[in-house]
């Protein structure tokens, strides 16, 4: 089978669906290509807490009725460090807040957009493959249900996440990346959240946070070494760790049944480039951080943002969007990336080598200047609640 379309997007994570939508409301017409199930991509638990600007945009693409309705906005969040707990007031202090609102819900509101526009999804695509991103006419190729299907494109859009095909199509593409000698174990508990707002906790022995996903869902994440065994860790030792690193005096964590526990490491990356010829590249398949500061879901949909308006400007007429893409979303991504590496290095307890206990000592420090300042916690909320577009 043979297919014409304007925009080839491979990938139906957050990113791509998003796109679709965006591209919807200009009027030009694309498939999407997906190596998962429909099923599996909704099961995917993940990421938590959608900047405003996120949420602004999913309101502006009508996808906001259930996010209004089961989303919590939140204000502010909690920094924890030597047994204190501090406020620190997002709306206060710069007037925005984020909200909570699960990956899972963001990629089930935008299927169910889909489904209702019929867009073309093709789910289950084995051997997804790129040719021609040089030429005028790119394309995609992969097998569906037994049928071997072409898509001739203008454009292909890799929102395909950082396993996927399109970066390694780009030839030669330098990368940047660094590691991070801790994990995060996150456990999902059927238990109403013991906090109003999100607690990031540096504790001696480890990074804790309590987050949510409902009033009835309490989402919790220890620090954990590297090559962690989940099995090391049955549900009795995840909240005595989770008791003694969240634990503040008159103060008790309530505890549920767990549902899922996971253990994520952490890496932070950037591609050189998010375009090659006619191929651009969108969300974790350009660039990954590590979650302290819930920076991966907000980052792909801000990259959607500005490449669904620039790929609608260029069939306008209006060349430039796409061509400045790459640097635009860089440009942003880098300042993302170092809020996210300086949020990881403040709140996470590296044991290794020699300077450990000075090393924990100054991040207290940090920690105490942050809670003490007003321009400090002004630079965090403007950050975390989410820089501007570079539209
Ligand atoms: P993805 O969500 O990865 O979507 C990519 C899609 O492309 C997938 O559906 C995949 O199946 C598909 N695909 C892959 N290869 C191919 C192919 N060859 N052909 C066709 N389709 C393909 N961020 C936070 O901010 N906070 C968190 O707590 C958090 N937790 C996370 C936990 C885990 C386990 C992971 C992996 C990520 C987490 N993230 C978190 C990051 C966040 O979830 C991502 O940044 C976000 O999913 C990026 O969206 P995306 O659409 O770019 O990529
Ligand atoms: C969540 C994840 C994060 O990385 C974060 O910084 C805050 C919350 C979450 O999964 O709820």
């Amino acid at each position: 089978m043979s297919i014409r379309t304007r925009i080839a997007i491979v990938g139906a994570g957050p990113a791509g669906l998003l796109l679709g939508r965006i591209l919807d409301t200009h009027g030009i017409d694309y498939v999407i290509v997906e190596r998962k199930s429909l099923e599996y991509t909704l099961g995917r638990i993940r990421a938590g807490i959608l900047e405003q600007g996120s949420v602004e945009l999913l309101e502006r693409l009508g996808l906001g009725e259930r996010l209004r309705r089961e989303g919590l906005e939140h204000r502010g969040i909690y920094l924890q460090f030597a047994g204190e707990r501090h406020h620190i007031d997002f709306e206060k202090l710069i007037g925005r807040t984020v909200t909570v609102y699960g990956q899972q819900e963001v990629v089930k509101d935008l299927s169910r957009a889909h489904q209702a526009a019929g867009t073309a999804i093709y789910y289950e695509a084995e051997d997804v493959a790129l040719d021609g991103i040089e030429s005028e006419r790119p394309r995609v190729t992969f097998r569906c249900r037994g049928e071997d299907v072409l898509i001739e494109a203008d454009y292909v859009v890799g929102t395909d996440g950082f396993h996927g095909v399109c970066r390694p199509s780009i030839p030669d593409l330098e990368v940047y990346d660094r590691e991070y000698p801790f994990a995060w174990l996150g456990v999902l508990a059927s238990v109403r959240p013991s906090t109003d707002e999100l607690i990031y906790a540096l504790h001696a022995d480890g990074f804790a946070m309590h987050s949510m996903r409902s009033m009835e869902v309490s989402r919790l994440y220890l620090q954990v070494p590297p090559d962690e065994n989940i099995d090391d860790w049955p549900d009795d030792r995840i909240w005595e760790a989770l008791h003694r690193r969240l634990g503040v005096p008159g103060w008790t964590l309530d505890e549920g049944e767990i549902t899922d526990k996971s253990i994520t490491p952490m890496r932070s990356f950037v591609a050189s480039t998010m375009q090659h010829g006619r191929l651009f590249l969108a969300g974790d398949a350009a660039h990954i951080v590590p979650p302290t500061g819930a920076k991966g879901l907000n980052s792909a949909i801000a990259d959607v943002a500005m490449l669904g308006e620039a790929i609608a400007a260029g069939y306008r007429g209006n060349p430039e969007p796409m061509s400045s893409y790459s640097r635009r979303a860089l440009s942003r991504q880098w300042k993302t990336q170092y809020f996210s590496r300086w949020m990881t290095a403040m709140l996470h307890r590296d044991d290794r080598g020699d300077s450990s206990e000075y090393d924990y000592l100054a991040q207290l420090g940090q920690l105490r200047y942050v809670v003490e300042s007003e321009f400090a916690q002004c630079s965090l909320a403007e950050q975390y609640t989410g820089l501007p577009y570079g539209l």
